[in-house]
């Protein structure tokens, strides 16, 4: 694989050392071009491409769920994982049973249920991770949702996904996946994990920007749950506009209630498109490869890691280092034109398939002069 003509679709590399994946990648040039031409033809043409649009946007629907592994009835369009989050939450209620969740989970994981009103209980971690039985000892006959991150954003801590899976069956209950952190480093399958729900913002690895968001709902659910939302497009023909029957059409299509924001749809298909060009386990590799070269260099120099992946099974794209100072690091770092962010008494570093071992090696020079 040639990483360098790879580099080449991503300008802002050529500004940044940019190693900040985990709080949002560049776009590239195949995504960005793929919202302007959409702004382009609505500019010269006006709304008389619709129905091409539409069918693009189908395009990508059938894109994105075959790239987990998904039907593209299971998967809706949203704005961003909370968007994601929000329609699960209120697809049941708080009557139906507690949420157990992870202490270290995004926001988003979580405020959504406390809007609501559910009872929602965490896990406390252990040195940052999360063991299945450790979970499974806080299950209680009132849990019914388990909703957690495939990986967790501020350590970088991947769970096994397929063994949640698993113990969501043996206990009967929601399996509710936020793959935030994880869509665009790690392969997923949405049948292997046995995963319900399933959510995403495609503006971190998968390099769309933001508005890009998708939610993913398992079809033996769909045709059971009382429908959060609808719009004049939930129905099975929205052409008839029928304002008095409700024709609910049980897909993911559903839940996009309206007219879809074709920008950044379109924006979101070019960056899928980019991801399966060069191959999911490609891109894995590749990742995993530049996180373990910069874990070297940075403990010859003496830093420690506080990332839980020692073991590859439960590491990601993302790294925490310790360090003394990490909010005036990171503002120095940012002034030096390397990109990284803060989180707890640690800097978090995420490497992608933009970044190069000389990016890597810049940082570990700059750090370096912080000791
Ligand atoms: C795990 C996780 N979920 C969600 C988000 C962002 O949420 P949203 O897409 O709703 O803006 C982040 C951002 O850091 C995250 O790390």
């Amino acid at each position: 694989m040639d990483w360098n003509t790879i580099r080449d679709q991503f300008p802002a590399t050529k500004k940044y050392i940019y190693l900040n994946a985990a709080g949002g990648s560049p776009v590239s040039v195949l995504a960005a071009n793929a919202a302007r031409q959409f702004y382009d033809e609505m500019e010269q043409e006006g709304d008389t491409l619709y129905e091409h649009w539409m069918n693009k946007t189908e395009r990508v629907r059938e894109r994105v769920a075959a790239f987990i592994h998904a039907d593209p009835e299971e998967i809706a369009f949203t704005m961003n994982t909370s968007h994601g989050m929000n329609l699960v939450a209120s697809i049941y209620s708080p009557q139906e049973g507690t949420v157990l969740t992870m202490e270290d989970e995004f926001p988003s994981s979580t405020l959504p249920w406390i809007n609501k009103g559910y009872t929602v209980t965490f896990v406390e971690s252990d040195k940052y991770t999360y063991p299945i039985e450790h979970i499974e000892n806080h299950i209680t006959p009132q849990t019914k949702f388990l909703v957690s991150s495939l990986v967790q954003y501020s350590t970088g801590f991947k769970q096994n996904a397929r063994a949640l899976g698993d113990l969501c069956k043996k206990h009967d209950l929601i399996f509710v996946l936020n793959v935030t952190q994880a869509i665009g480093v790690i392969p997923i399958d949405v049948r292997e994990y046995n995963v319900d729900y399933l959510m995403f913002t495609g503006l971190k690895w998968p390099m769309a920007g933001y508005g890009t968001g998708v939610f993913y709902i398992n079809k033996k659910m769909l045709r059971h749950i009382n429908m959060p939302v609808a719009g004049w497009q939930s129905v099975h023909y929205p052409e008839n506009m029928n304002n008095t029957e409700l024709d609910l059409e049980y897909s993911g299509r559903a839940f996009e209630m309206g007219c879809p924001p074709f920008a950044t749809i379109f924006a979101l298909g070019a960056a899928f498109e980019l991801l399966n060009s060069i191959g999911k386990q490609t891109i894995y590799e590749r990742i995993m490869y530049l996180s373990r070269y910069f874990e070297a260099a940075i403990e010859q120099i003496g830093f420690t890691i506080l990332s839980p992946q020692k073991a590859d099974t439960s590491r990601s794209g993302i790294t925490l280092i310790k360090h003394h100072e990490p909010d005036k690091t990171v503002e120095k770092l940012a002034q030096e034109g390397i990109i990284v962010s803060k989180r707890g008494s640690g800097i978090r570093v995420a490497f992608h398939i933009y970044n190069t071992e000389e990016d890597i090696d810049r940082l570990v020079q700059a750090l370096k002069q912080t000791t």
